[in-house]
Order: C-alpha cells, then sequence, then structure tokens
C-alpha cells in the first residue's frame, strides 16, 4: 500500500526563533499513532538547521523548498544538495509554481533538479498544476502531462517511484479556492496513468501524488479520501499547529 505524505510547505514564514517555537509545540501535539502517514515540514533555508535537533527522535521528517541543480561552486545565493542532507533534510520541493511563476523555473530546469535530488539521495516532492487561465481554456490534462513527462526525463524506473508528485492546481493556492474532490481526482487518475504509460502499472500504483492548494481542515478528508490522492502538500493551514495536525489525523486510514 502507497503511504500517505502530509507535507507542510511553509513559504517564506517563520524565522530561526518561530520556528523553534513552531516545532516544539507542533511535535508536543503529535501524541498519536501516524500509522501509515508520514509527516514532511519544509521551513525556510535558515530555519533548516534550527528545526533538525528538534527533529531528531520524533516521526517527523525535514525537507527543503527548492534546491541547486549543481553539486557545488560559484552560484552565488545558491543551496547545493549536500548543504541540505548536511542539516537532515530528507526530501525537497522541485518546482513549486510560486518558483515557476516568479522565479522563472521551467520544465527542463525541474527535471535537472529531480535528476540531481534523486542522484544526491533527497526525495524531490515534484509540483505540476494549472493556471485558472489553462483550466478555462480546458488545457489542463495537456499542461499538467507536458510537465510530468518533462520532470520524468531521463528518469529511469527503479528511481521514479522516490519521486512524489504535487498536484496542485495553481488557481487553488493561496487563494481559499481549493478544487472539488472530483476535480482533483480526475487529475490524479490521469496523472497515474500517464506514469503507467511512462513506466509500468506496478510503479504508477506505488507512486505517491499529492494535492495542494488550500487544503484545510475542513476539507481534507474528502480530498484524502479520494482514490488517487494518496497526500497533501499544504501551504497556509501548516503553520499553525491547530490546523497543521487535524490535516494529519484525515490522513490516517481508519
Ligand atoms: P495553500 O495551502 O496556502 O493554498 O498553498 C498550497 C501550496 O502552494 C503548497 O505548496
Amino acid at each position: 500500500m502507497r503511504p500517505t505524505i502530509i507535507a507542510g510547505n511553509w513559504k517564506m514564514f517563520k524565522d530561526a526563533h518561530e520556528t523553534s517555537a513552531f516545532i516544539a509545540s507542533f511535535t508536543k501535539a503529535l501524541t498519536f499513532e501516524l500509522k501509515n502517514v508520514k509527516v514532511v515540514v519544509c521551513p525556510p533555508f535558515t530555519s533548516l538547521a534550527v528545526a533538525q535537533p528538534l527533529l531528531a527522535g520524533t516521526p517527523v521528517a525535514l525537507g527543503a523548498q527548492n534546491m541547486s541543480p549543481e553539486d557545488e561552486g560559484a552560484f552565488t545565493g545558491e543551496i547545493a544538495p549536500k548543504m541540505l542532507k548536511s542539516v537532515g533534510c530528507t526530501y525537497v520541493i522541485i518546482g513549486h509554481s510560486e518558483r515557476r511563476q516568479y522565479f522563472g523555473e521551467t520544465n527542463d530546469g525541474v527535471n535537472r533538479k529531480v535528476r540531481k535530488a534523486l542522484a544526491s539521495g533527497l526525495l524531490p516532492i515534484a509540483c505540476v498544476g494549472e493556471t485558472l487561465e489553462e483550466r478555462e481554456k480546458g488545457v489542463t490534462d495537456s499542461v499538467v502531462s507536458t510537465q510530468v513527462k518533462a520532470l520524468f526525463k531521463d528518469v529511469p524506473e527503479q528511481d521514479a517511484t522516490r519521486v512524489v508528485i504535487a498536484y496542485e492546481p495553481v488557481w487553488a493556492i493561496g487563494t481559499g479556492k481549493t478544487a472539488t474532490p472530483e476535480q482533483a481526482q480526475a487529475v490524479h487518475a490521469m496523472i497515474r496513468g500517464l506514469v503507467t504509460s511512462l513506466y509500468s502499472s506496478e510503479t504508477a500504483g506505488r507512486i505517491v501524488i499529492q494535492y495542494g492548494g488550500s487544503v484545510k481542515p475542513e476539507n481534507a478528508v474528502e480530498l484524502l479520501g479520494q482514490p488517487d490522492i494518496d497526500g497533501a502538500l499544504v501551504g497556509g493551514a501548516c503553520l499553525k499547529v491547530e490546523s497543521f495536525i487535524p490535516i494529519i489525523r484525515a490522513g490516517i486510514a481508519p
């Protein structure tokens, strides 16, 4: 059975002090058995080394929000995969729509980063999703398929199941507009079908596909109850213990 992965993308929120306070109360509130659920927090780079010791001995994994596709070198302002590993990261978010939209990330660049993350022993959470304009034009499936095909380019089958795909419709991010469970399920099923054609039904059956975009305690149970939705990539609601904990609980199968 595929695990359910609930990840919190903190985006550009919480400084080092706020990180310590949050992680302390968050881990204290995680008193229940997680069963098949994996929990990941992805703070800003400056908080990773703060979070690492606080998460040691807890079931919560650490992730970063971006990564350089280079190993090291004269790349001012960039962070290498090895640096992320040295502060305890297991996961790294790649190609978030905010990075595609504001920082010029392309499908090719996302593929380079996915391959570098895999080669470096990090688990990429690779983001895909259509804009409102694309949805209204009826090109959601073709846009998302292009992104999914691109991110898996030259990724061998044995590595493919280490990739987590996050389907995040851009129009649902930070807007309070969630895709309906049916809309999300339809795209997730399409993505899984595509992974079957790229690799095999066995690989497609093992790959985790998260939904992201205004996930909240109020809609998490229904979204996570869909057959092809295997987790959530949570923005705003992961910043407060009171809203992140119920989303994690929603991922625990009864
Ligand atoms: P919100 O949950 O704030 O809509 O953000 C979703 C997201 O972008 C997670 O990566």
